[in-house]
């Protein structure tokens, strides 16, 4: 049976998920859940970053133990992605026994190829980023992203020696056009190998939260060198077996820490002799209303807020209705409504109360034999390989659509006089390609599938009425 990995990124436990989290998540998930109905065995992974310094900072705020917090903390995050019908696999965790072994095998591995050496680290380092900086990544003396000043800093520390590892990454990405999508990210990523690579520090002196450094335990290992890994534990590396899965099919990220995945972690593959994922893919950013979201703007949008005002179905066909996923979104709530309103009230939503409707008025809920669906999914499975979830969408909504006018010129109301052979035939053909709807929008709105499924499945409606979707006054914000 075929094999697919996917994964996301593992995400701090400093802070509660926001609505850039769910997108990757959720876009991780639809891949998912995509793959399994191809009838491919999958590993779907998320979790939780744990080791990082903002977490010793966040700890102490509210006068907890590092340890405790993030336990609290990764909970948290499960109960998010509960809520939001992630269908992950594994939920991994950088402060788990089974993390600290395959990074430890894997530095054993990169250790051996000669790759790490210690040096002396001066510069800056930004502890929003947990990332060291040049003077050139920064904006009058600020760290771009956190708007704060990098910390000075001077000490020992080990390095890897990304350089040595150019060519072979250039090789690599001129090789396999499918590593690093989309393709503007492709180029982004090419131009930036080919101006060369710095080594990079791998260890922090003399800090007591994270993982100690294997060859030298004054040093705990940089806490991106070992998050990385993450994506080997979840397949069981070292042991045995792990070759099931790796290498991953997808790394799904955003587009902000695109650098390390399709430039430091393959380097790190290269160096302990393992295979590269196939597609790192890195996505776009969500601003809200216009605006970059950011705790001090107060306009950062919770997930979990919009999924009570819309559902979770909804919030997931929302967020990836629009934007052709690559690309910036922007959260605008009256855009947001008028889509939910016209898309899902109004397409779908009348679609399925019409047709269940004239099911039990013409035929006592009895559907008769529901024909073979004949619309082509060609486009739409084509979308999907592409990552273009705005396309695929969109073929289900040119199905939906033509079911709408298909009712709006049959007029079953009229057949219902005088051809009710005639009408039974319309109806099961409703029936059956709203049954193809429902299998389309499986891993976009499980819920929906699932709701379309057991509507029709038997050959009798049984449901009089079904509100997927109440109309929602346009104009209200949350
Ligand atoms: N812990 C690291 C990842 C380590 S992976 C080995 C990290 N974590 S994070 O909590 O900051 O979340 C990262 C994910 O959230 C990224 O995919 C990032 O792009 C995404 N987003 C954060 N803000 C976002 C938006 N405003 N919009 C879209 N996605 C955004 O980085």
């Amino acid at each position: 049976m075929a094999k697919f990995f996917i994964s996301t990124p593992i995400y701090y436990t400093n802070d509660v998920a926001h609505i850039g989290h769910a997108y990757t998540t959720i876009a991780a998930d639809v891949l998912a859940r995509y793959h399994r109905q191809q009838g491919k065995q999958v590993l779907f992974s998320t979790g939780t970053d744990e080791n990082s310094l903002k977490v010793v900072k966040s700890a102490e705020v509210v006068k907890k133990e590092p340890q405790g917090f993030v336990d609290e903390m990764a909970v948290r995050w499960r109960q998010t992605w509960d809520q939001l019908e992630i269908s992950y696999d594994r939920f991994v965790r950088t402060t788990e026994p089974d993390h600290k072994a395959a990074t430890y095998a894997l530095f054993e591995k990169i250790n051996a190829s000669g790759d790490l050496y210690k040096g002396m680290y001066e510069g800056l380092y930004c502890e929003g980023c947990e990332e060291f900086k040049k003077d050139s990544d920064l904006e009058e003396g600020l760290c771009p992203l956190h708007k704060t000043t990098p910390k000075s800093v001077k000490e020992e520390n080990y390095f890897f020696k990304l350089s040595k590892y150019q060519q072979p990454l250039l090789k690599h990405i001129r090789e396999h056009d499918e590593f690093v999508q989309p393709e503007s990210r492709r180029h982004e990523v090419m131009a930036f190998v080919e101006r060369g690579l710095d080594d990079i520090s791998v260890t922090r002196e003399g800090q007591q939260w994270g993982i100690p450094y294997p060859f030298d335990e004054k040093h705990v290992i940089y806490v991106w060198a070992e998050a990385l890994i993450n994506y080997l534990t979840v397949t069981g590396y070292p042991d045995n077996g792990y070759e099931k899965w790796w290498p991953a099919d997808v790394h799904m990220i955003g587009k902000d820490i695109l650098k390390f995945h399709a430039v430091i972690w393959p380097a790190m593959l290269l160096s302990a002799g393992l295979p590269l994922p196939k597609t790192v893919f890195g996505h776009g950013f969500w601003n809200a209303d216009g605006h970059k979201m950011s705790k001090s703007l107060g306009n950062v949008i919770n997930p979990l807020k919009v999924v009570q005002a819309y559902g979770t179905d909804a919030f997931r066909y929302l967020l990836l209705r629009d934007t052709p996923f690559g690309e910036d979104g922007d959260w605008q709530t009256k855009r947001v409504d008028d889509v939910y309103n016209s898309d899902l009230a109004d397409d779908l939503g009348n679609l399925i109360q019409r047709t269940i409707t004239m099911i039990n008025k013409y035929q006592d809920g009895a559907i008769g034999e529901i024909p073979n669906h004949s619309h082509d999914i060609k486009p739409f499975k084509t979308a999907m390989e592409n990552f273009r979830f705005d396309k695929a969408l969109e073929e289900i909504w040119v199905l939906i659509r033509g079911l709408n006018q298909y009712i709006e010129e049959e007029k079953p109301w009229i057949i219902a006089k005088d051809d009710p052979a005639h009408l039974k035939e319309v109806l099961a053909y409703l029936a059956g390609n709203i049954l193809q709807v429902g299998q389309l929008l499986q891993p976009f709105m499980p819920h929906v599938a699932e709701e379309i499924d057991n509507l029709f499945k038997d050959g009798l409606v049984r449901q009089k009425t079904v509100i997927l979707f109440p109309k929602r006054e346009s104009k209200t914000s949350e």
